[in-house]
């Protein structure tokens, strides 16, 4: 199994050259129009290319300077405009009077429970916690911790943050007490938004009780507010407690927003490095947006009357620029689903496409591997006419799973994008347009404007076929702007592996054609079911354990979930290994870190292989783990 996943470069070179090219009518119609001439145009002025999109949005006052390097590689865009992200993806629709009838948000629960919201009831909603957040103080520049599931008032929360000026930091709910205390304290959050529950497999998942014990150890937080989801009895502290619902109550349903400038911050969002310490990664007001936007206009090909489904989760950046962000700006209905896929059956996800009539479906490729392994009948068995457009993101998609994707779900009608991009870039990098021919397996080229590369540690390109570092070459207006209160880091991780181009940590490979074929991480950073998580963090969780005095982590390839962890472990002095310790080791890092990180094995080990200078080779790890060649071990010290 190995061998067949583990996407060897030469393999995929040679096998997956087969072109799906899009039909006459899906160029004719796409907002991109002819692929090749899209990307010329913005090659020949990227700057201009932006600032025609900057101009899709509404601004407060316009920039005297597109672009600015001055203060490189802190870039500056749109220098000197005053906007607001929720103004653009909000409050200017509701100004223009066209959509405010329209649906905003589809909301199920895998119970079945379904809620809507329209533009108009949207917006009074975030009015109304706007209102509510200022009334206790809550000014620009604030950081507010949500940690809640993927409902609607996640969104309420968000924009209600962007309106006021202060900045949401997501945390995703599958991730544990002690890493959300640890998110809140780095950002100093005020006030942090949870709900009493949410559902997962019938079962009730009991966010309270984690939202309690992280406000035990983050001293920042003034207030926490609570959505009444699922009812659940829940610890109320009458100290700081105060239900969403109550919160609200009384307040204005208008509230201005706040004029920010186009460089202020608009959200941190806490992301995986090599270091056991997450990285807050600051997106701002005005080019977050911009990017956004128009990824949504040129890779979804949006028209204005979408019903789009994505189906990551808000505590990702994937949620916050196509569940939430993305899908408004563009001013379509966005569908939220808070579930498994396969529950009650597996075909859940196909009926929401068909009960909705979704048009555009953007999942992760470790789910269509999920649903792969139940079989085509459950897709087949569902028509889901009304689908045009198909995406996939989160980590490489292998052609056996793009072809499944393509044939059962888009039967054969709908082209698949498959975008790369990551949290600090903020919207789809490198991706196809629907007009583009595909490649079962490739993120196809750079979006209009970005010039990505593969090249060596000296910045050289290398040559067609030939394994390297992904980079980006130029600057984009969703960039991320620095590292929350760490620039240092931002320059390091981001602006000195190779001069003068940003690093993204991954390797890839382009093709004669000039497709990029993404391979995975070049650093310490697991992919875990798309879920991005860092093995130093995983590592400090297993050595916080009282028997544990080393432990290293390595991503092993798995059929379903792309990565799994295997964690070789050197146990105290006296403790013996057995059953009962593994899996007290692995409940404990499940505490430490959350549900996220998966587990598949523990093993323990006298001895790591080590360099001179203390650092573990995990690489020699993983080879001998999956039976391959070693490789060069001159460094290695035992
Ligand atoms: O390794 C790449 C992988 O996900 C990383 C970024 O993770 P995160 O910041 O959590 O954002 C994920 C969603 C945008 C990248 O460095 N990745 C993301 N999309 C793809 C991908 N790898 C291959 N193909 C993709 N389409």
């Amino acid at each position: 199994m190995a061998k067949k996943e583990s996407r060897e470069l030469t393999d995929v070179l040679s096998s997956s050259q087969k072109k799906y090219k899009p039909s006459k009518e899906m160029v004719q119609n796409s907002n991109a129009g002819d692929y090749e001439a899209i990307l010329k145009k913005a090659a020949k002025n990227p700057l201009k290319f932006w600032e025609e999109a900057a101009n899709n949005l509404k601004w407060f006052k316009k920039w005297d300077e597109v672009f600015s390097d001055k203060e490189k590689p802190f870039f500056k865009w749109f220098l000197g405009a005053k906007c607001n992200l929720a103004y653009n993806a909000l409050d200017r629709h509701i100004e223009e009077g066209k959509i405010n009838k329209k649906t905003a948000i589809i909301w199920e629960e895998e119970s079945g429970r379904t809620r809507k919201f329209t533009y108009q009831e949207l917006y009074t909603e975030v009015n109304k916690l706007a209102n509510a957040l200022r009334g206790m103080g809550v000014d620009r520049g604030d950081r507010i911790a949500i940690y809640m599931p993927n409902i609607p008032e996640i969104v309420f929360a968000m924009l209600a943050c962007a309106k006021v000026g202060a900045m949401h930091s997501v945390v995703y709910a599958g991730f544990s007490s002690k890493a959300l205390a640890d998110r809140i304290d780095d950002a100093q959050a005020k006030v942090l938004f949870t709900a009493d529950g949410s559902f997962r497999r019938g079962k009730v998942v009991d966010l309270k009780s984690i939202a309690d014990a992280a406000v035990k150890n983050a001293k920042s937080i003034e207030k926490v507010v609570v959505v009444q989801n699922n009812k659940a009895k829940v610890n109320f502290n009458k100290k700081c407690d105060v239900w969403y619902h109550d919160f609200v109550k009384g307040q204005s349903v208008y509230a201005h927003c706040a004029e920010m400038d186009s460089e202020d911050p608009a959200f941190v969002l806490y992301t995986s490095g090599t270091t056991s310490k997450p990285k807050g990664v600051i997106h701002v007001h005005g080019g977050y947006p911009v990017g956004v936007l128009q990824t949504m206009k040129y890779v979804f090909d949006i028209k204005g009357d979408e019903i789009f489904w994505c189906t990551a989760d808000p505590g990702w950046i994937t949620g916050h620029s196509y569940i939430i962000y993305g899908p408004l700006l563009a001013g379509i209905t966005t569908l939220m689903y808070e579930g498994v896929p396969d529950m009650p059956k597996p075909d859940r996800i196909w009926k929401v496409v068909e009960k909705y009539k979704v048009n555009i479906l953007y999942t992760a490729p470790t789910l269509i591997r999920a649903m792969m392994k139940y079989g085509i009948n459950w897709p087949k068995a569902h028509k889901m006419e009304s689908l045009r457009l198909l995406g996939s993101v989160g980590e490489p998609i292998n052609p056996e799973a793009w072809k499944w994707f393509y044939t059962y779900v888009g039967k054969k009608r709908c082209p698949i994008m498959d975008t790369w991009w990551q949290t600090e870039t903020g919207m789809n990098m490198i991706t196809p347009l629907p007009s583009a021919p595909l490649k079962a397996g490739s993120a196809c080229k750079p979006f209009p404007g970005i010039i990505a590369d593969v090249v060596d540690k000296k910045g050289k390109s290398v040559p067609t076929g030939k394994g390297g570092f992904l980079v980006i070459r130029n600057q984009w207006p969703s960039m991320i702007r620095t590292i929350f209160n760490n620039p240092e880091r931002y320059i390091k991780t981001y602006w000195s592996e190779i001069r003068g181009m940003y690093f993204a940590g991954d390797v890839a490979a382009k093709d004669k054609e000039g497709y990029f074929w993404i391979q995975g991480r070049t650093d310490d950073v697991l992919k875990v079911a798309g879920h991005r998580i860092g093995t130093a963090e995983v590592e400090s969780a297993f050595v916080s354990h009282k028997s544990v005095v080393e432990a290293a982590v390595i991503g092993v390839p798995d059929p379903v979930k792309g990565e799994v962890i295997v964690a070789f472990v050197i146990l105290a002095g006296k403790v013996k290994p057995s059953e009962e310790l593994n899996m007290e080791i692995r409940k404990h890092v499940r505490k430490e870190i959350g549900p996220v990180a998966v587990i598949k094995d523990i093993k323990f080990i006298d001895k790591l292989p080590k360099t001179r200078s203390g650092k573990i080779m995990r690489r020699v790890l993983k080879a001998q783990e999956l039976g391959l060649e070693v490789g060069d071990t001159s460094a290695m010290v035992n």
